[in-house]
């Protein structure tokens, strides 16, 4: 790994033993882009990538006679100049102008990475990572712009952001600052996004790029179940297994946009930050603002090897604190199995069965505090309901405890119903605009998290519920989109601030809680999976996947999150059947075999389930106890795509290459079909690999492919819908 900087021809060349990010400062001195993608030599001079000559109608950058920035590759476009595609950011000065010219300046180049003060953030040291920091500065004004870069030994992997810094007297407004912008000298791509709503997130849905732009975004304040904030570009012909594919994250759980927009001479622009229609930050002398971070990633072995990177890097370089790497608690939690309908002793039988199944740690989620009997009151209420719990959350937790169980509970810190203590009080600490009802989502209100008094507020009262009881895990939901945002009290000019301060706010609360309490596992949680993304991951190492614990509906859910995010993040659970979202009806074994490629759970009250199913449940978590090591963060390979086909399969393989666990999975069956075959991934070629009784070699398994006969797979069969297995390879 290593940043060069050609003094001479004023280019930059950031390069590990993977990708080259090369950049310029251009002949009027904006910064721009020259090449990403895998590794290439270093040279003095790229110049050669650039465009100089003259195109009738086009702009150009005098007194240059020869250079157009709209026909050479920007770093960080504004709007104003020779560019006219998308713009990265807007400031408008004083004289009610937006048109900037950021110059280079100066830089440094240093080893490490630099945290980003309040934001998530991927992290490496001294030997991990290298950064660099561009500093422009405006002609027109005194604002400066640091472009920062880091580049990581061991990752394809770029991550950018960027800082605008004040320095004149002049107030300056940002209307728009996006975190990071590639640009790409072809538009041979598609674009890949992951969409859907609630109960249906993340589903891969492809798109041609043609000229002009197209876009995802949300507005919703989190960064939502219908547009995740992550994207990927790929050649046509990349699949799973071979081909260049980009993937841009963004590690931000708020209002977002990301855009390609291509041009008519062939340039394709990627952009990704906070959306600027709900932005507009107001720099005062002095003040700065930094933007999130955007990780970008390359790969030329197709979309597999793209989601790894973004795998071990999550795993190693953004999820921090105890439970970094380390295998995740099987838990129980009682939603499903009782809502808000539950007491002390009935939860305290539900606990006793999970434990005699063997799990490791029990969840009391919604409907223990206030007066929270249904979802109409109690949000906000921060306080035991000492009806259903007489001893307290400490009581429980000790009960709960002397069983053998870990023990966590629900929030929902963001919140308010109408009809709580907590509202009645301070009704003004709710979003909402004058001469106008505000809009209720799931009968609450949302909190706004913009005040820090309102964060220090909520942060006491779960001090206090905490504090002294043996807490060892801890769900965060937050169950409905922002609207109305008003911040009552808060000077109309900063009030295009405060869906990003809200954010703050909540990543606030985080830091507070876990700076108090280290040791706990949170779990983030949107109505299931409607803030699954990178920036909640730096708090909370796993995320409620989907309320939508259909076995089937979760191999796609499931499916569609691993392109972006680790297996060691996606909170899965069997639940019980007919489920409650689809009325579906399918085998224990299925839905234990999707949920193990996740953080393994249980969301059903055990003493309802058969003696069978029962024995059933015990095995399966005795099977991830010895395996969720290589479950979660082994290398995971998309086999079969349950979107093209009526199958599923993926598999895990160890680091040494000795284990691997391959699970497959009939949605629909096929009748009158031969024994199915797929071809496995990841395996040494040279290693046999014992399966049952037989034995093949990795380059059998790979090329030919595992034959899914009875010898290999026991029981499995494509011929029986909701059929599945987990096969186990050991070589020596
Ligand atoms: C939505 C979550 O996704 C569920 O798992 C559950 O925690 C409920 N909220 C509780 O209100």
């Amino acid at each position: 790994m290593n940043i060069i900087w050609h003094e001479k021809t004023k280019q930059f060349h950031l390069y590990n033993d993977e990708i080259s990010y090369i950049m310029y400062v251009q002949p009027n001195g904006e910064m721009g882009q020259l090449y990403f993608g895998s590794r290439i030599h270093d040279r003095d001079d790229f110049s050669y990538l650039t465009y100089r000559r003259m195109k009738p109608m086009v702009a150009v950058e005098a007194p240059e006679e020869d250079f157009s920035m709209e026909l050479n590759r920007q770093e960080y476009p504004g709007f104003g100049g020779t560019d006219f595609g998308m713009n990265a950011y807007e400031a408008v000065y004083e004289d009610g102008s937006t048109v900037s010219n950021f110059k280079y300046a100066s830089h440094r180049i240093f080893a490490g990475k630099d945290k980003l003060e309040g934001l998530p953030a991927t992290y490496g040291s001294d030997e991990e990572a290298m950064s660099l920091v561009i500093i422009l500065e405006d002609t027109r004004s005194k604002l400066q712009l640091e472009l920062s870069y880091t580049i990581f030994q061991n990752y394809p992997v770029i991550t950018r952001n960027v800082k605008f810094i004040n320095q004149g007297d002049d107030e300056v407004i940002l209307n728009k600052a996006l975190s990071a912008c590639l640009d790409l000298p072809d538009q041979e791509y598609e674009w890949m996004q992951f969409s859907g709503a609630w109960a249906r997130e993340r589903i891969p849905v492809v798109r041609k790029i043609v000229p002009g732009t197209l876009s995802i975004e949300s507005k919703r304040g989190g960064s939502s179940a219908n547009q995740n904030p992550f994207i990927i570009v790929k050649r046509s012909n990349t699949d799973e297994f071979a081909g260049e594919a980009i993937g841009m994250s963004f590690v931000y759980s708020g209002n977002f946009l990301a855009a390609a927009d291509a041009d008519t001479y062939g340039r394709l622009r990627l952009l990704m930050g906070i959306h600027p229609d709900t932005f507009r930050w107001p720099l005062q002398k002095g003040a700065s603002f930094t933007t999130p971070e955007v990780v970008i990633a390359y790969t030329d072995k197709g979309l597999n090897g793209l989601s790894q990177s973004y795998h071990a890097l999550y795993n190693n370089h953004l999820v921090r604190g105890k439970w970094k790497n380390r295998p995740r608690p099987i838990l129980l939690n009682n939603w499903e199995a009782t809502f808000m309908d539950f007491t002390q002793e009935s939860i305290i039988k539900i606990a006793a069965k999970a434990k005699e199944a063997g799990a490791e740690l029990f969840v009391l989620d919604d409907g223990w505090f206030g007066a929270r009997n249904d979802d109409y009151a109690g949000l906000g209420d921060w306080v035991e309901n000492t009806d259903k719990l007489p001893n307290g959350m400490k009581g429980l937790a000790e009960k709960i405890n002397e069983m053998g169980l870990e023990f966590g509970f629900w929030i929902e810190p963001e919140m308010v119903n109408p009809d709580s203590d907590l509202y009645r009080a301070h009704p003004d600490w709710a979003f909402a605009v004058k001469g106008k009802t505000p809009a209720l989502g799931r009968h609450q209100y949302v909190l706004d998290f913009s005040k820090d008094e309102v964060v220090d507020y909520i942060y006491d009262m779960l001090y206090q519920v905490i504090d002294g009881a043996n807490i060892a895990y801890i769900k965060w939901d937050m169950n409905r989109a922002l609207t109305d945002v008003f911040s009552n009290g808060t000077p109309a000019e900063l009030q295009g601030c405060v869906y990003h301060k809200y954010v703050l706010g909540v990543y606030r609360l985080y830091e507070k809680l876990i700076a108090a309490f280290p040791d706990i596992l949170f779990e983030s949680c949107s109505s299931g999976g409607s803030r699954f993304d990178a920036g909640m991951l730096y708090y909370a190492p796993q995320a409620w996947c989907s309320d939508n614990t259909d076995g089937v509906d979760r191999v796609l859910i499931q499916y569609g999150s691993s392109y972006g995010y680790p297996i060691s993040s996606i909170g899965a659970h069997v639940s019980a059947v007919p489920n409650q979202q689809t009325g579906r009806t399918v085998p224990i074994a299925f839905r234990g075999n999707v949920a193990c490629f996740g953080t393994f759970g249980y969301e059903l009250d055990l003493n309802h389930i058969s003696e069978e199913e029962f024995c059933e449940v015990q095995e399966q978590i005795k099977f991830m106890k010895e395996n969720r090591q290589l479950l979660q963060y082994g290398k995971f390979y998309r086999l079969v795509s349950p979107f093209e086909t009526d199958q599923n399969a993926w598999m895990v393989v160890s680091e040494d290459q000795t284990k691997a666990l391959v699970g497959v999975y009939t949605m629909r069956s096929n009748v009158n079909e031969l024994d199915g075959r797929i071809r496995l991934a990841g395996l040494d070629r040279n290693k046999l690999y014992n399966i049952n009784s037989c034995a093949y070699y990795g380059d059998e398994l790979m090329c030919a492919g595992l034959v899914l006969n009875a010898e290999n797979t026991r029981n499995y069969t494509m011929e029986q819908d909701y059929s599945s297995c987990i096969i186990r390879l050991s070589a020596e």
